[in-house]
């Protein structure tokens, strides 16, 4: 086992169970003094094992290793015990989406840690421990110690550097990414959840997780532009050289004067009548690319001259499939392919008759919203 980095800590593991006996082992052979708080504290064969109040007030470093689901009653019940303490949470929200991925139950809007840091709005909390496995947390640490990374995030810089060196003496390399409300990557669903990496591609497989942020931001910052006729902003999140291709129309864009042309005479006050409608159907995301696959509803009550050119507003209701496929380049749009079916559309504005033609209306984008449909001929 390695050697401890740190100076010898007392520290209390509220959960006796898989990662909190793991961390316990790990510690307990680092030289920190390490109590065990179980509800049955006789039951336990460990050396300082004591019920869940009596622990909670013996550490000055309390971690959290108890299922989620029991996580409020136990804070509760020693919040005063926890008060100006470094709680290092490695509990939970743990759950399986309905198609088998694993996702935070407490969802997308907000990480476990700000969550906790509610919950214990007079302690200090440091999310850690969270990505990895208990048998990979004992056996990586132990037969390999300093070769695998470990995240952790937190608001308080002092504890951060406490609990990285708990980290270390777990036989891991600590890495910082940054406050609670960024600790989505070592939450369950985060990119990190339930791997185990070097430093290295750990760092390597966050800079991409920033970087595809940073395009999905720029990205529904440049739809929001185009949707609010803001010629600079849309420009702004573009490259010096994109282009902009509306694949079934002649109307498009080269080069940095072409798109400003295509956007100033063809798109401001042009994009979609007032009542338009988007809804998400898909949503891809690669390096350099996001496909985003859309349903378009609308009333055709002003010119739209990139998807129908030439014709005059005919007030037919359209329901369409989208495809839009946007290249990135060092972070900026770089060009926009946009697909659609426009036999679809001019059937739906009754300028295309689909008797005899291999062509469909409204029913396709419906189809997309409610695949069932297409048991339907
Ligand atoms: N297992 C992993 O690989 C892993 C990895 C990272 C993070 N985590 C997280 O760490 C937490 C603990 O996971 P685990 O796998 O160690 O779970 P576990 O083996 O089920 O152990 C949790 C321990 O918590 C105690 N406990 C259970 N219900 C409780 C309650 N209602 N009130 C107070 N204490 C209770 C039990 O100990 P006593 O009966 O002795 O009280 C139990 O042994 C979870 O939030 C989990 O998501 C787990």
């Amino acid at each position: 086992m390695n050697k401890s980095t740190s100076v010898k800590k007392s520290i209390s593991i509220l959960g006796a169970g898989k990662i909190g006996l793991a961390l316990a082992t790990l510690w307990t052979k680092a030289g920190h003094s390490v109590c065990l708080g179980s509800r049955n504290p006789e039951k336990l064969q460990a050396t300082n094992v004591k019920n869940i109040k009596a622990a909670a007030a013996e550490g000055d470093i309390i971690v959290l290793a108890v299922p989620y689901s029991a996580v409020e009653s136990l804070i509760t019940e020693v919040s005063d015990e926890l008060k100006n303490k470094i709680i290092i949470d490695a509990t939970n929200p743990f759950d399986l989406s309905p198609e088998g991925h694993v996702i935070s139950t407490l969802g997308s809007e907000i990480t476990a840690g700000t969550h906790m840091a509610t919950l214990l709005p007079n302690s200090i909390v440091v999310r850690a421990f969270t990505h990895i496995m208990e048998e990979l947390l004992v056996s990586r640490g132990t037969k390999q110690p300093g070769l695998f990374a470990l995240a952790i995030a937190g608001d308080d810089l002092t504890a951060k550097s406490i609990v990285s060196e708990l980290v270390t003496d777990a036989g891991f390399v600590p890495i910082d990414i940054g406050n609670l409300a960024e600790s989505a990557p070592l939450d369950p669903g985060g990119i990190l959840f339930p791997h185990v990496l070097t430093p290295a591609d750990m760092k390597l497989v966050l800079k991409k997780n920033l970087a595809r942020q940073h395009m999905i931001e720029t990205f529904d910052k440049h739809v929001n532009a185009e949707l609010a006729g803001d010629l600079e902003t849309t420009l702004a999140t573009m490259t010096n050289s994109p282009h902009l291709h509306n694949i079934p129309t002649p109307v498009g864009g080269f080069g940095i004067a072409g798109v400003q042309a295509f956007y100033k005479n063809h798109l401001v006050g042009k994009f979609f009548p007032p009542d338009v409608e988007m809804i998400n159907v898909a949503r891809i995301v690669s390096d350099d690319y996001i496909v985003d696959e859309v349903v378009v509803k609308f009333t055709h009550t002003i010119m739209i001259d990139w998807m129908l050119p030439k014709v005059a507003p005919t007030g037919k209701r359209v329901e369409v499939a989208i495809a839009v496929i946007v290249k990135f380049s060092e972070g900026k749009v770089a060009h926009e392919h946009i697909y659609w079916d426009q036999a679809n559309v001019l059937v739906q504005l009754g300028l295309l008759d689909a008797k005899n033609l291999p062509v469909t209306g409204v029913e396709s984008a419906r189809k997309v919203l409610d695949p069932s449909l297409l048991t339907q001929s």
